[in-house]
């Protein structure tokens, strides 16, 4: 039986903790204004916001209800469009769509609403920037986003004297949002101290389950009758933590996490612009590590940064966890498409790898059909020490230009012990040719991701040495 908080009332639901929130939502709480679009992630007309416990403090994220599984609302608080209706008039949130001319057939509205609605129930600075990039994962197909784009300033100014710390009270007290946000707290807490909230789960799973965000868009009939081992909202398994110059992540961290963690915005200054070229919000407040490891896309954008990184995972057998746990490195796991150095039975319990010292730099680049909410054509990160002007050590990794994300191993030691110059550049972008094999898709003509591959090589380079001289990298293919 999982308990939640769906917008004022206390549900319980003895359905298959694997069936997505959001047939549960429309079909069984016939609440009709959380729409189905895409079923995949991509439009955000089924967004929602969940809201939970987090070191006392109340935090609601905005989350795709297609992709999330009913084990994941145990305990929480769920807010669909309903719930967030002021009882005589539209709630300012509305207000500001409507008067922004944001809305013609309506489809995509409640999606955004409720976005924005994440929005003023966020912590986050009310900047302009910040108002829209919590739209980043709703899709209209016949607005246009200017208008939506002005609705969401109008929201971002209604919000400007919150304070960080309660939100949830502040939209209540300012008529932003029904009075009851103000009292989901204290129901959080009475649900958890009354054990409302176990997360269901099997002991012998046929799937470990982290975000779902891939499981149910590969198998979206399948899971809710699976037997399947949840794997968020436990804490041994979601830490960020620094150990010496060793930092050492949980399976079901997720890309919010990350983005949100001191540990790893102090060791990759730029890692905010990285993590936007992922997915988009709502996505990436699902999107575990783990699962982006294991599903073994040859263009997981994580997957590529971590091979960079030279990452070592601990894997524990659930058949014996005490004898047979074993640690390998990301770079031995892919042997095939899709086939991995993984018994079935095995789940990946640990991620550890070495933050960047002060000899080192390191680089992602991505690129894709549209810049945002989209997986890429081709991906490459690359991590470097140096001695002086000496590559000491060199991670290089490529996706989209192999079965597997490529590691390149060739190229990486191609680098060590050589003087950074444009010649070395040019000769480095020979090996790499020569060590992948790509395939026209729908992504682009192998032709044009080896030529994809060799720019973002230079752009590593134009970014990471700026006071270089690397007068023709930019031009010549
Ligand atoms: C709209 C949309 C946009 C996306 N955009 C991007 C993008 O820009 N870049 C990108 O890289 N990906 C993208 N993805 C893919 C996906 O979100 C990521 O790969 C994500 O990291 C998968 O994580 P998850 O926790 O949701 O995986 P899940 O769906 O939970 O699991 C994926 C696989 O990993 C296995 N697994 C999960 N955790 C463990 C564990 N601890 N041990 C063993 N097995 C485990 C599962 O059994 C499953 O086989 C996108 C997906 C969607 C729906
Ligand atoms: S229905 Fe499109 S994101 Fe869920
Ligand atoms: S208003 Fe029609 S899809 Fe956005």
């Amino acid at each position: 039986m999982v308990r939640f908080i769906l917008n004022e009332k206390i549900v319980e639901s003895a359905l298959p903790p694997g069936t997505v929130l959001l047939d549960i939502i429309r079909y069984h709480q016939h609440l009709m204004g959380t729409k189905i679009g895409c079923r995949e992630g991509d439009c955000g007309a089924c967004a929602i916001l969940v809201g939970e416990l987090k070191d006392n403090h109340l935090q609601y994220q905005s989350m795709t209800s297609c992709l999330m599984p009913l084990a994941n609302a145990a305990g929480k608080h769920i807010v669909t469009i309903e719930g967030i209706n002021l009882p005589k008039e539209l709630n300012p949130v509305q207000q500001a769509m409507t008067a922004s001319g944001g809305t013609q057939c309506g489809f995509c509205t409640p999606g955004f609403i409720i976005s924005m609605a994440g929005f003023c129930l966020s912590g986050k600075p009310a900047t302009a920037q910040n108002a829209i990039a919590a739209i980043d994962g709703n899709i209209c197909r016949c607005t246009g986003y200017k208008s939506i784009e002005r609705a969401a300033l109008k929201v971002a100014e209604l919000v400007k004297d919150r304070k960080k710390e309660d939100p949830a009270q502040f939209a209540a007290d300012q008529n932003i949002l029904p009075a009851y946000f103000a009292n989901i707290k204290q129901r959080l807490f009475e649900l958890h101290n009354s054990n409302g909230s176990p997360i269901p789960g099997s002991p012998d799973p046929a799937y470990f389950l982290g975000g779902g965000t891939d499981l149910y868009v590969q198998k979206h009939d399948e899971i809710p009758h699976a037997s399947v081992r949840f794997l968020f909202d436990k804490p041994e398994l979601n830490g960020i933590n620094k150990k010496g110059n060793k930092c050492i992540l949980g399976p079901s961290v997720t890309v919010t996490d990350l983005k949100e963690s001191q540990i790893i915005n102090d060791s990759f200054p730029v890692f905010q612009r990285y993590a936007k070229l992922v997915s988009s919000t709502p996505i990436r407040n699902m999107a575990t590590i783990a699962g982006n490891f294991i599903n073994a896309s040859p263009i997981g954008d994580f997957t590529i940064f971590f091979l960079a990184l030279d990452a070592n995972l601990s894997f524990v057998s659930q058949g014996n966890p005490e004898k047979a746990s074993r640690t390998i490195s990301l770079r031995k796991l892919y042997k095939g498409y899709k086939i991995l150095d993984k018994l079935p039975d095995e789940f990946l319990a640990q991620i550890e790898f070495e933050l960047p010292g002060k000899n080192d730099l390191f680089h992602f680049e991505k690129v894709s059909k549209r810049t945002h909410l989209d997986i890429a054509s081709v991906n490459s990160a690359i991590h470097l020490t140096l001695n002086g002007e000496i590559i000491e050590k060199a991670g290089l990794s490529a996706g989209g230009v192999g079965p597997v994300p490529l590691f390149l191993e060739k190229a990486s030691g191609f680098l060590s012990g050589k003087f950074i110059s444009e010649d070395l550049i040019h000769d480095l972008i020979e090996v790499v040719q020569a060590e992948i094999s790509p395939i026209s898709d729908a992504r682009g003509t192998a032709d044009y991701k080896r030529l994809l591959l060799s720019q973002l090589i230079k752009a590593h380079f134009i970014t990471l040495f700026p006071k270089l001289e690397l007068p023709k990298l930019v031009l010549s293919a």
